[in-house]
């Protein structure tokens, strides 16, 4: 019988993880990208998951998803994507690394680019949906914060780009923008967000310029890891964007996260970042 498929990367763990183990309950036959065995094992053990090895950054990975997809297609009523898997580097931008911030595109932007366009063609063919999982940084972006606000803004520009191309189609394309959520990605970076050794080594000129600011911001890191909120507020949003009749371009989840993305448009620059400078 054909099956409705839905492909999520970055399925290891978090939001990932707990919508694949959702998802396989509400008749989806869930592909689940992960990128080592021992991930893939666990997830095998559970029904209607079928683990996938995929690094979204790797060609060989993804060809052999084109393959299976083409292998497969008679036996797929609905092909859905969820471009979730992400990572988040951080830096003042004088001190980003060059090498660091194409990796945070490769996954965060090429990576998601890459696995739409393997898919695509069942998508449509099958009016299937794509969701894309940004963030609140694609729609504010954070002193210290840019490389990954830069490769979440550049997601939602494909992201809403990519809906309106594809509207005449009927394939729906849904961009996720969350707020801090209890995930194992601030246990994963936080050490990599908050270098204090690094800042601690900085020459004069450098402490004058970041450090307050980056003690700062260190701190609120360390305060939206405890106030993030759980995981199934995400998942009610994933629920809406694929199980409604007619979603919304664009879901913001967690508390406060709406009023502050609009908000920000309406408060001039300046006073933006005056406050931005208090806050931060
Ligand atoms: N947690 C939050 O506060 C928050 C807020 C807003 C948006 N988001 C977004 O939500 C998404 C999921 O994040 P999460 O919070 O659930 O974090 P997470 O638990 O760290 O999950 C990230 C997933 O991405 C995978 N991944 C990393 N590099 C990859 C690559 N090259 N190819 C394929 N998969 C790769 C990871 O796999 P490995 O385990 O193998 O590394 C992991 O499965 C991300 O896009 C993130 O930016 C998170």
């Amino acid at each position: 019988m054909a099956k409705r498929v839905l492909i999520i990367s970055g399925s290891s763990t978090g939001i990932g993880l707990e919508a694949a183990k959702d998802f396989c309950h509400k008749n989806y036959r869930v592909w689940a990208g992960v990128r080592s065995q021992s991930d893939f094992d666990q997830l095998a053990l559970i029904p209607d998951i079928e683990p996938l090895i995929l690094d979204i950054t790797k060609a060989e990975h993804l060809r052999a998803l084109e393959a299976r997809l083409q292998d497969q297609s008679s036996q797929i009523s609905s092909l859905n994507l969820i471009n979730n898997a992400g990572i988040v580097y951080s830096s003042p931008w004088e001190l980003q690394d060059i090498e660091e911030l194409k990796h945070q595109f490769e996954v965060n932007f090429f990576g998601a680019i890459r696995l739409t366009q393997i898919c695509l063609p069942l998508i449509r063919k099958t009016r299937g949906r794509i969701i894309d999982i940004s963030s609140i940084s694609g729609r504010f972006a954070s002193p210290f914060l840019g490389p990954y606000a830069s490769s979440k803004f550049a997601l939602d520009a494909f992201s809403d780009s990519l809906r309106r191309e594809l509207r005449p189609t009927g394939v729906k394309v849904v961009s996720i923008n969350p707020g801090p959520i209890r995930t194992p990605l601030w246990q994963k970076r936080l050490g990599k967000m908050m270098d204090w050794e690094k800042i601690e080594s900085f020459s004069p000129d450098l402490k004058t310029a970041y450090y307050s600011g980056l003690s700062r911001f260190y701190k609120r890191i360390e305060d939206s890891a405890k106030k993030a909120e759980p995981v199934e507020i995400v998942l009610r949003a994933l629920h809406k964007a694929l199980l409604s009749k007619n979603p919304p371009p664009r879901i913001y989840v967690g508390r406060g996260v709406a009023s502050f993305s609009r908000l920000q448009h309406w408060i001039p620059e300046r006073l933006l970042d005056s406050l931005v400078e208090k806050l931060i």
